[in-house]
């Protein structure tokens, strides 16, 4: 067969991650077929569990699916648990002699997989002493994938680039932005390029402006101690929001490679427009979550949750509008808004277009409106176009009806999962949904200026209830510019 084979290790293997999300994924995968019998996993942390203690951990993670053609045991097996820590050198050999043991035991062709889901402070040590200890040299392939936070700005990403780079290449490293896993990101491009309807169109002769948004209903939850170091900025914009941005904006790739594609991304972040410090108020809202009702729940103020400063100036959300200085999208305000405890759960990119030079259908009952493209990211996955058509009337008015594809009506559990997806694309090699180098250092000197002028003043915080949009200063961004947030608009 044609799937791939590999010895999988996990660093971190008891952590949350890996029991929400690896586990599931690799098990998902095994499922569907995507995995032959040629694969195990080596879970590595500090614990001293066993084997068999590991397999039950496992197979809890799997508890909720219920395939009775699978057996879960003869799943579990490919697992093997390995105590380790991560200064002690003898370790490694250990862990290469359980590699060793496993390849031949699985006949995985010498292939290896590094996933590092664990604390980033201890990337660099770990990466460095899997070389020395010779564990990145095989006969087969050795690819890393690697867990945000890739740094928290431009300087301390390099110094962890430099470190990784020191004993993997990057053609060797898959940096997961798990929303680049996500089907309708990628369904973003096919959208683009595959429809002679919306390419001709994709420019600032035709569109008004674009909106992302990517909302959430929870709040930091247990994450306090990592998000109060980070916030909305450098937890959300950096990496999830810039890269819907990079495929939104993009031009069309010659070829579908992991290279051409990367280059037209890279394209976009190097023309967005740089701000000067005293001009971000101008672009950048930034909030922070207040108690408030949220489902009938009243629920504390981020100030108040676990591992968070009693005065912390993290910011919770963050709306902003930026600009594309090339040919294509001069002009073009595209405007993104994340934040946390919001209203709904919601991933949703809308595209506007300009209205026609005039409209002949202008009578005060039925209006004609803008027409607009919506990638639906989640929860719900699809597709609506809004046009305006006659519709049951006596005169020939318009009123605005939707076009709609709704890509989970056919099978709901059918949609891969975003880490599912991701590791099936290391495994062949395929590095197109992961970002390079050279994403993540421009994004991070884009954010970096953002980030050092808000930390020169102090914000009025908190500045939003908790279960509203954002705060007020969200929609005034767009209302200036004479336009409104869509969902508020169409509310
Ligand atoms: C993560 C952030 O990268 O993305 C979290 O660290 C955030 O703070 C999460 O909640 C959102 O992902 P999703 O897939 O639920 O939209």
């Amino acid at each position: 067969t044609n799937n791939p084979k590999a010895v999988i290790v996990i660093f971190g293997a008891t952590g949350d991650l890996a029991n929400r999300k690896l586990y599931p994924s690799i098990y998902r995968l095994y499922r569907n077929g995507k995995l032959s019998d040629n694969f195990a996993v080596i879970g590595v942390a500090r614990r001293p569990w066993t084997n068999d203690v590991f397999r039950d951990k496992v197979k809890e993670s799997i508890d909720n699916f219920d395939d009775p053609h699978i057996d879960k045991d003869e799943f579990a097996s490919h697992f093997h648990y390995n105590p380790f820590d991560i200064q002690d050198l003898e370790h490694y050999q250990e862990l290469e002699a359980l590699i060793k043991e496993l390849d031949g035991k699985h006949e995985t062709d010498g292939n290896r997989l590094f996933y590092f889901s664990m604390a980033p402070n201890f990337f660099g040590t770990l990466a460095a002493n899997l070389k020395s200890e010779g564990l990145t040299t095989t006969q087969g392939w050795t690819r890393l994938v690697i867990e945000k936070p890739f740094g928290h700005d431009y300087q301390s990403a390099k110094e962890l680039n430099d470190q990784i780079r020191e004993a993997f290449s990057e053609d060797q490293i898959y940096r997961i932005d798990h929303y680049l896993g996500k089907e309708m990101v990628q369904n973003i491009e096919v959208i683009r390029f595959a429809n002679a309807l919306f390419e001709p169109l994709w420019n600032n002769q035709y569109i008004s402006n674009i909106q992302i948004t990517s909302s959430e209903v929870l709040g930091v939850e247990e994450r306090g101690r990592y998000y109060d170091g980070a916030g909305a900025l450098k937890d959300m914009v950096q990496n999830h929001m810039l890269q819907m941005l990079a495929l939104i904006a993009m031009d069309p790739p010659i070829k579908l490679t992991p290279e051409e594609i990367r280059g037209e991304k890279v394209k976009v972040l190097r023309a967005l427009r740089k701000l000067n410090e005293n001009e971000v108020d101008d672009y950048f809202v930034r909030g922070q979550y207040d108690k408030g009702m949220v489902n009938g729940e009243e629920l504390p103020a981020y100030r108040e949750g676990n591992g968070v400063d009693p005065e912390s100036n993290t910011d919770t959300f963050v709306a902003a509008k930026l600009m594309i200085d090339n040919f294509r999208w001069a002009g073009v305000p595209f405007y993104i808004r994340t934040g946390k405890r919001m209203k709904r759960k919601s991933t949703e990119i809308v595209v506007e277009f300009k209205d026609l030079p005039m409209n002949l259908y202008y009578d005060k009952e039925h209006e004609t409106k803008s027409n607009l493209l919506v990638i639906h990211v989640q929860p719900d996955e699809g597709i609506t176009l809004h046009v305006n058509a006659k519709k049951g009337d006596y005169n020939a008015s318009s009123t605005p009806i939707t076009l709609s594809y709704d890509n989970n009506s056919e099978d709901k559990m059918n949609t891969p999962e975003a880490y599912e997806t991701l590791l099936h694309d290391c495994m062949r090699g395929d590095s197109t949904n992961f970002t390079h180098w050279d994403e993540v250092a421009l994004s991070w000197q884009f954010v970096d200026v953002i980030a050092n002028a808000w930390s020169k003043k102090k914000a009025d915080f908190p500045n939003y209830t908790s279960g509203s949009n954002g705060p007020e200063e969200a929609d005034l961004l767009l209302n200036k510019d004479g336009f409104e947030w869509w969902d508020v608009k169409s509310e």
